[in-house]
C-alpha cells in the first residue's frame, strides 16, 4: 500500500465533505463519528461532485438527483444510483490524512 498525504485533519470538519484532488483523482474526504473516510468524489449516475452534497445518516446525498451512497462502504443506497463509488483506505498520522489510491 502506498499512502499519499491528502489533507490535514484540522481542515476536515465533522459532517462536511472536503474535496481534494490527487493527480487525476477526485476524492471526497468525510469525517463521520470522529473517523475519516475517503471515497471517489464523482457520482456514478451522471457528473456531479458528491462533496457538494449533504451528509446524513452515514450517507452522502448527490446534489444533482439525490442518489445516496454509504460513506463507509461506497454502496449505492437508493435510486437513481445503482453503482457503488470506490472507497479508499485511510490512515491518520498526527494532523495528516493519508489515503491509499
Ligand atoms: Fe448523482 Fe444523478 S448525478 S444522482
Amino acid at each position: 500500500m502506498t499512502f499519499t498525504h491528502a489533507a490535514n485533519l484540522s481542515d476536515l470538519v465533522e459532517d462536511e465533505p472536503l474535496a481534494v484532488r490527487l493527480g487525476d483523482e477526485q476524492i471526497a474526504l468525510y469525517r463521520l463519528d470522529g473517523e475519516v473516510y475517503a471515497a471517489h468524489n464523482v457520482c456514478t449516475h451522471q457528473f456531479a461532485l458528491l462533496s457538494d452534497g449533504y451528509m446524513e445518516d452515514g450517507c452522502i446525498e448527490c446534489p444533482l438527483h439525490q442518489g445516496k451512497f454509504d460513506i463507509k462502504t461506497g454502496a449505492a443506497m437508493c435510486a437513481p444510483v445503482t453503482q457503488s463509488i470506490r472507497v479508499y483506505p485511510v490512515k491518520v498520522e498526527g494532523d495528516r490524512i493519508m489515503i491509499d489510491l
